[in-house]
């Protein structure tokens, strides 16, 4: 062959390259399985090694070993990026301030200045600034850690690269949305389906000029670390962005009462769709900032703020069918399966029935015509049934008594807390020997909270568990990856990312790690209550030999419903086994005391009756930042009683039995130092 046509031809394969390379970096959608690209890549490292003189920047051997997840380096934020929790009516606003109004202890006409920022909808990015220049922005990742997008967002002309204020602190972590504006997504030639997208992908570009084609749009809303920042409300904070020459949303306001807050909802609802970027609520925070840090977070949502999403959007449709999905805890959820139907720019095919009950009280048949509503990212549900429009001939929906998946009898429990039956149907198998639920626990094994094994989704379970790769889930440390390089849609490639992945997760911090186990009632929260108390995955191990778990009923926030549990989890041998391998191929990261070197260090403390402005939640928060602990039983571990108004005599009478020193909220208040 001549020289240039030879060139030729390698120009035209890495041009090819380039295309499907960024279709799959992008994760917007490959036009070529993973083989083929694999294939692709080869084909141009030959041609490379025979003829020495074709170069290209863009050639494989330069960015190949760079895998999607490794596309940027990954960075922990210095203060997490949380989320919201979301409000859909009047009724949850009142809710959201009555909770706060009850965590501060105030009264009813306590009036709560909140900050209403429009929630655009965009990709939310971190900005470092340090000695007044931007120095690393970050994407938000899981929350914990985010991507180095830095030279991405350098393209966006709304970020400053040097502010030239006195006033701007030392260090700071500025935080707000990156967008594209209606108005210029219609311009754009391209494959995305909504502005949401365009912003996403082109902020994940490889390649900064990639980011630099779309124009994208970057407002500040919030900030996370900080070293001299000197303002005390939401509403001063927003001005100092404006000042510092950030752009700030427009239609931000600052509003007292949930009167005003539905008022300005709704106005703004109305020019929704005339605004020129995509917003799906608003966001409202307390605006003072000593009120917010009094409130702190609950999970990984701040206590201060929410986010009110626009009205749902709802539709007619048909139920063609109800299928049962079997949940990890064995929970039978009956789907309906409905004509598919557009709301609100979303087929929608699918709609939960939530549960046997559900069903029974709205009488809902195969064959029925219903409205459906989709609200926010809630999964579609069923509102009503159209009876008018029902067949004669249409049957009252049987619910399975056996599971679907394994024939066991299936159950409704009895709940000693409501003292009433479950309104969920379970199937009664113990786990791992019902195939669905085995199935369930290990994509929830493999889950985001847990092992956050990246690109190991939730197809990729199924099909591995049908092939008989993985039963249990310590098999996913076992794969046999030459056997995988051989399936249908797998590569190379692939194959070394998840291989990547796998090895990545199997370092894991004890929280995860009994949080991925899935045991019914073991949410993440309480998964970090029992890591902090057991402090390693030996002595969690140890407890599938006790016969007694009373011992833990001492974690606040451990009750007996968690202690049945755990029981039921410990005693079934399968679980053991799961466990016992796992601990030997993991290397599980034990708790360590961290910066806990407050106040009230090494200090356990019980609460009882009510205190004064201040609730049970706020004082049991202010007693854990200050390095102290909570516990539930009196017993000789406790060290403080710590009694408010109408204290439970029981409580106290087993304290001065115990010599557990009693104390009223002053003396409390003393020890602390006072709140900061
Ligand atoms: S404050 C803990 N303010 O909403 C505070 N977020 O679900 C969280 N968002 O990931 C962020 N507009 O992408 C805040 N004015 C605003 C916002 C806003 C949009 C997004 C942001 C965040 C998500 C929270």
């Amino acid at each position: 062959m001549k020289k240039e046509k030879i060139k030729d031809l390698y120009k035209k394969k890495i041009k090819e390259f380039k295309h499907h390379n960024l279709l799959y970096f992008n994760k917007n959608n490959p036009k070529i399985s993973d083989a083929d690209f694999d294939q692709l890549k080869i084909e141009i490292l030959d041609l490379e090694k025979k003829y020495k003189y074709l170069k290209s920047k863009d050639s494989p051997s330069k960015i190949l070993g760079s895998k999607p997840s490794k596309n940027f380096k990954k960075v922990f934020h210095k203060v997490p990026m949380l989320s919201l929790s979301n409000a859909f009516s009047e009724e949850d606003l009142l809710n959201f301030e009555k909770r706060i109004i009850n965590y501060i202890d105030e009264t009813k006409d306590f009036r709560i200045e909140y900050s209403a920022e429009p929630k655009i909808d965009g990709i939310s990015a971190s900005l470092i600034y340090k000695n007044c220049k931007f120095e690393r922005g970050l994407s938000r990742g899981d929350g914990s850690e985010g991507e180095d997008i830095t030279e991405n967002l350098k393209t966006i002309t709304d970020i400053p690269h040097q502010i030239n204020s006195k006033d701007f602190p030392h260090e700071i972590d500025i935080r707000g949305e990156v967008f594209i504006q209606n108005s210029d997504f219609k311009k754009l030639e391209n494959k995305f389906a909504n502005p949401r997208n365009a912003a996403s992908g082109s902020l994940r570009q490889k390649n900064p000029d990639d980011t630099k084609k779309i124009p994208l749009k970057f407002i500040a809303y919030t900030f996370g670390f900080e070293k001299g920042l000197k303002v005390n409300t939401q509403k001063s904070f927003l001005e100092k962005l404006r000042d510092w020459g950030f752009k700030i949303n427009p239609l931000n306001k600052t509003i007292i009462g949930v009167k005003n807050l539905m008022d300005n909802y709704h106005s703004i609802e109305k020019i929704r769709n005339d605004i020129d970027f995509d917003i799906d609520g608003i966001v409202y925070k307390i605006n003072d900032f000593k009120l917010q840090k009094r409130l702190g977070y609950v999970a990984n949502a701040p206590r201060w703020a929410i986010a009110h999403k626009f009205s749902a959007n709802n539709g007619i449709s048909k139920i063609l069918d109800i299928d049962i999905q079997i949940g990890r805890t064995g929970a039978l959820t009956p789907v309906a399966k409905i004509k598919p139907i557009n709301i609100g720019g979303v087929v929608v095919s699918n709609a939960t029935l939530h549960n046997e009950d559900e069903i029974n009280r709205k009488d809902i048949r195969i064959g029925d015509t219903v409205l459906v509503e989709r609200a926010g990212d809630v999964i579609p549900h069923i509102i009503s049934v159209d009876f008018k429009k029902r067949n004669i001939k249409s049957k009252k929906f049987l619910f399975p008594t056996k599971c679907p998946s394994c024939g066991s009898k299936t159950i409704k429990e009895f709940n000693y807390v409501t003292k009433k039956k479950d309104a969920v149907r379970r199937c009664s198998s113990e786990g791992y020997e019902c195939k669905k639920i085995a199935i369930e626990k290990i994509k929830h094994f493999v889950s985001k909270d847990a092992f956050n094994i990246d690109g190991f989704g939730k197809k990729i379970v199924e099909n591995f568990w049908k092939l008989n790769l993985i039963k249990l889930p310590q098999d996913i440390f076992y794969l046999d990856f030459e056997k995988i390089k051989k399936l249908e849609g797998w590569g190379r490639q692939s194959v070394s990312n998840i291989k990547y992945s796998i090895d990545n997760s199997k370092n894991i911090s004890f929280e995860r790690f009994i949080y991925a186990l899935g045991i019914r009632h073991i949410g993440f929260e309480n998964a970090k209550l029992l890591s902090k108390h057991l402090k390693s995955p030996q002595n969690f191990f140890a407890l599938s030999k006790l016969d007694d778990f009373t011992e833990l009923l001492n974690i606040d926030g451990i009750g007996e419903t968690q202690i049945k549990s755990l029981k039921n989890f410990f005693s079934n041998k399968i679980n053991v086994k799961v466990l016992d391998d796992l601990i030997k191929i993991l290397s599980i990261k034990n708790v360590t005391k961290s910066r806990d070197n407050g106040l009230l260090k090494n200090k356990t403390f019980m609460l009882t009756g009510k205190l004064n402005g201040m609730s049970r939640a706020e004082a049991k928060s202010l007693i854990e930042k200050n390095s102290g602990s909570i516990i539930s039983n009196v017993s000789n571990k406790l060290d403080y009683l710590i009694i408010g108004d109408k204290p439970t005599k029981r409580k106290v009478d087993a304290a001065k039995e115990f010599n557990v020193k009693i104390l009223n909220q002053n003396e409390l208040q003393n020890m602390l130092n006072k709140r900061s």
